[in-house]
């Protein structure tokens, strides 16, 4: 069949209304990164390392073996480390101290490939998330290390390094920025929580799903920073200075993400 002129421009207007404004998961049945929670739970479950035991007894902040809520509230003062933590760094202190495994094989590749099938941190993080689905972030500000952390993840956010002499707030600063089609949230006021509240996510670029930590340790070296390591003092430090700006937003995690 000939096409007309002006079907033609309608299809041309639809491309570039979806170029535009991509259609991302609708709903939960249409995020992939539901699978991966899934995979997160049977992990949680499964004895594993040394001492052949589960996560199930590892305390996230609520208590030992609380998952619901729980990262509503990270990262967050432990007094047993004593020590802030985001969720990555947690999940890694109970398998090292829970289930005695070395960590050398988790932490050479704790993030997966573009396409990968995905680690046991990435499924991890995933289901521990989706426990705080549609709760509220509520990352506390009680205890003084708490508040350190948030002034230093302030100090590295303005920090600007590298050879470009970008800070995040280079990029991140601004309201109704985009680089490309991708809009860049102001990541120093409200507009930080849905964006916090949204990670990990199923990225459909690369058909995985990322975490906070992948995250900024993939915009670090867009800074072209020495990238940001799992669980250390300066992600989780940003991570707080990212929750705390968005407190009250509803947790939307596992989001769904370009
Ligand atoms: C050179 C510009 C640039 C710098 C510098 C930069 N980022 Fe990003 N950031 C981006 C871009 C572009 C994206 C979106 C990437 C994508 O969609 O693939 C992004 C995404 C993000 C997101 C997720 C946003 C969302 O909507 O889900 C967070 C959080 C973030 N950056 C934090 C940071 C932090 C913290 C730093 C400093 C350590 C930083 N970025 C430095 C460009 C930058």
């Amino acid at each position: 069949m000939k096409i007309n002129m002006f079907q033609r421009m309608i299809a041309g207007l639809m491309m570039s209304a979806s170029l535009i404004a991509p259609t991302y998961a609708q709903d939960d049945l249409d995020n992939p990164a539901w699978f991966m929670v899934d995979d997160g739970m049977a992990l949680w479950e499964t004895p594993n390392g040394p001492n052949d035991v589960s996560l199930e007894e590892c305390d996230l902040g609520l208590g030992a073996g609380v998952v619901e809520g729980a990262f509503a509230q990270l990262p967050r003062y432990f007094e047993d480390t004593n020590q802030v933590m985001d969720i990555e760094a947690r999940i890694l202190h109970c398998m090292e101290t829970i289930q005695g495994r070395d960590l050398v094989d988790v932490l050479a590749k704790p993030y997966s490939n573009a396409g990968g099938p995905g680690t046991e941190m990435e499924a991890l993080v995933a289901y521990v998330a989706s426990e705080s689905n549609g709760m509220e972030l509520a990352t506390p500000q009680d205890h003084p290390a708490e508040q350190a952390a948030y002034e230093l993840g302030e100090q590295l956010f303005y920090f600007r390094a590298g050879p470009h002499d970008f800070s995040c707030a280079t990029c991140h600063s601004q309201s109704n920025k985009r680089i490309r089609l991708t809009e860049l949230a102001n990541l120093t006021n409200d507009e930080s929580g849905p964006v916090f509240g949204s990670w990990p996510a199923y990225r459909k670029t690369e058909g995985v799903v990322r975490t906070m930590g992948w995250r900024l340790q993939s915009c670090s070296r867009q800074q072209r920073l020495t990238q940001l390591q799992i669980g250390s003092e300066a992600t989780t430090a940003l991570e707080v200075f990212l929750a705390v700006n968005g407190a009250g937003a509803e947790i939307t995690a596992p989001g769904y993400k370009r």
